[in-house]
């Protein structure tokens, strides 16, 4: 019968066979895919494997230090973090439109992804965590940089290094990588994390891109994970995030008047990110979200929540 721990031997062997001697690299993002594909081919053969994380500075609070503490700490495999925020933030400076953001997101990792793994020598081997729905239809987002997935993030490398891909999950659906991910003792938080777009919280702040907005964002952003968390929801929503519009509204406290910032919260059930509907999230968990991030953080006096459905709407706003 077939068990994930079969599949584990089966897939170790195959990439010590396919590997030989040479060395490979990955690039990990933190999410469950290239995760899982990272842990796997870490126990295939261990210290041949290098991995790179670039932190592109549209990160979540605390999301390098989870991959850093998961995959160096605890599983003691080659870690490359690359702090490539400013060159991100410089390129990113009043750009407004989510195509160009995407696209200057999309250039930079790969530019900074090339630049290391030039560093090291003999790299033969890039590994990938396509998913088998990946393998038999080709998942388009919007616009033109728009075929970059997470796992996709790395679309022209493999050409252009003249480099061979493993891709260890290729067979696998993702509820059975959440489970190979388990099997190889990643944590709950990476198994069952929810995705995140590779364009990260730049497509979240609506407009303009700075360290001060991105700040609001992420102090918001914290909040609603955490009381979708606190409420037991996480795993039921595919998707809960807060969004940072462009536009400020008047508010008042105590007796001053406020002119400030507005925060969307946006969360959908979905099962493939195709069509999403908007998620029915209890009222007293929208109010404890609303209440918190109006009164813990500063330069938001108002939240919404979108009430709209995956179409015609998308799941981002960008
Ligand atoms: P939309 O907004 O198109 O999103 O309904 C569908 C799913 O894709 C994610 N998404 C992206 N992921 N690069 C990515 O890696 C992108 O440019 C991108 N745009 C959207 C989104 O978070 C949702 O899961």
């Amino acid at each position: 019968t077939w068990t994930m721990q079969s599949y584990v031997d089966t897939a170790v062997k195959q990439i010590r066979d396919q590997v030989g001697k040479d060395r490979v690299i990955c690039a990990l993002s933190g999410g469950v895919d290239s995760s899982v594909a990272a842990a796997l081919t870490h126990r295939a053969i261990g210290d041949q494997l290098t991995c790179l994380f670039v932190d592109n500075g549209v990160l979540r609070v605390g999301e390098r230090d989870q991959v850093q503490k998961t995959f160096a700490s605890q599983l003691h495999l080659n870690l490359r973090i690359l702090d490539r925020t400013n060159q991100f933030l410089d390129r990113l400076k009043n750009v407004i439109d989510p195509e160009r953001k995407r696209k200057i997101i999309g250039r930079q990792f790969i530019a900074h992804f090339e630049e290391e793994s030039k560093k090291l020598k003999g790299v033969k081997y890039l590994v990938q965590g396509t998913l088998y729905p990946d393998v038999i239809e080709s998942v388009s987002f919007r616009g033109p940089s728009a075929t970059i997935k997470t796992h996709h993030n790395v679309g022209g490398l493999p050409a252009r290094m003249r480099l061979k891909l493993i891709e260890p999950l290729r067979e696998l659906f993702k509820d059975e990588v959440r489970v190979l991910g388990k099997e190889l003792g990643l944590p709950d938080e990476i198994v069952w994390r929810q995705p995140f777009p590779g364009p990260g919280l730049a497509i979240r702040v609506l407009g303009s891109v700075t360290k001060e907005r991105l700040a609001i964002l992420r102090a918001a952003e914290t909040i609603v994970e955490q009381e979708i968390r606190a409420a037991g929801l996480y795993r039921d929503i595919w998707q809960a995030f807060a969004v940072l519009l462009p536009i400020r509204t008047v508010g008042v406290m105590g007796d001053q008047r406020t002119y400030e910032n507005v925060i969307a919260i946006r969360a959908v059930t979905s099962l493939d990110g195709m069509t999403a509907d908007w998620a029915k999230i209890p009222n007293d968990v929208l109010g404890r979200m609303s209440n918190r991030i109006i009164n813990e953080v500063k330069g938001v006096n108002r939240v919404v929540y979108d009430i709209s459905s995956k179409p015609p709407s998308t799941i981002e706003w960008e």
